[in-house]
């Protein structure tokens, strides 16, 4: 972030296999990687949490309880009978901000029809913004991808900071002449 500290993160892997070690977490420690790379952010806590919901639950209110600002899942968003992260998720959070998920879900059905099968949620808890995202290495690193350019603003905006950016000040890019005042 131009302005000030470091995003706080949490990754944390949902995965009932790599929990019982039959897996190596491979996406964990990409996303890790690319939130201090991409996003110069400080991943504070990572963890394994197996699929289920009282388990779920608890670790991302954990990490919400631990400052993390911006709280990442990543697995068990699709449609098998054990793939809970969305539900867990949407009983922790108090406001969705579904442009996120819907920027994944666009972005990656360029890629891949099977992109519409996630049924990842994102939203917002006290003031940190949770994110669910997909679960083999390549699904979380193109969905995270997607949304990089908007998480800088939104912890901003979490953190209280609510000054619009200077360039999205005055934009005249949208075609229509005026209409992006304010
Ligand atoms: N999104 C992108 N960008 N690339 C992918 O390869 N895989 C999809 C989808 N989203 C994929 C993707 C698949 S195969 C599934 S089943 C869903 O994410 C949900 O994945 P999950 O159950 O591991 O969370």
């Amino acid at each position: 972030m131009s302005s000030g500290r470091k995003i706080r993160a949490a990754v944390l892997t949902i995965s009932d296999r790599c929990h019982r070690g039959e897996a190596k977490d491979t996406a964990g420690p990409a996303v890790s990687a690319l939130l201090e790379v991409g996003l110069d952010a400080e991943v504070t806590l990572a963890g394994i949490v197996p699929d289920e919901r009282e388990q779920i639950t608890e670790a991302l209110v954990g990490a919400v309880e631990a400052g993390c600002e911006l709280v990442l899942t990543v697995g068990g968003t699709g449609c098998a009978a054990r793939d809970i992260t969305p539900e867990a998720t949407l009983e922790v959070i108090e406001r969705e901000v579904p442009g996120l998920a819907e920027a994944m879900r666009a972005a990656s059905r360029q890629v891949t029809p099977h992109a519409l099968l996630s049924r990842a949620v994102c939203g917002i808890r006290h003031s940190s913004l949770i994110v669910n995202l997909p679960g083999s290495l390549k699904a979380a690193t193109e969905n995270l991808e997607a949304i990089r350019p908007a998480l800088p603003h939104a912890v901003r905006l979490l953190r209280g900071e609510t000054a619009h950016p200077e360039s999205d000040r005055g934009r005249t890019d949208t075609g229509t002449a005026g209409a992006a005042a304010g």
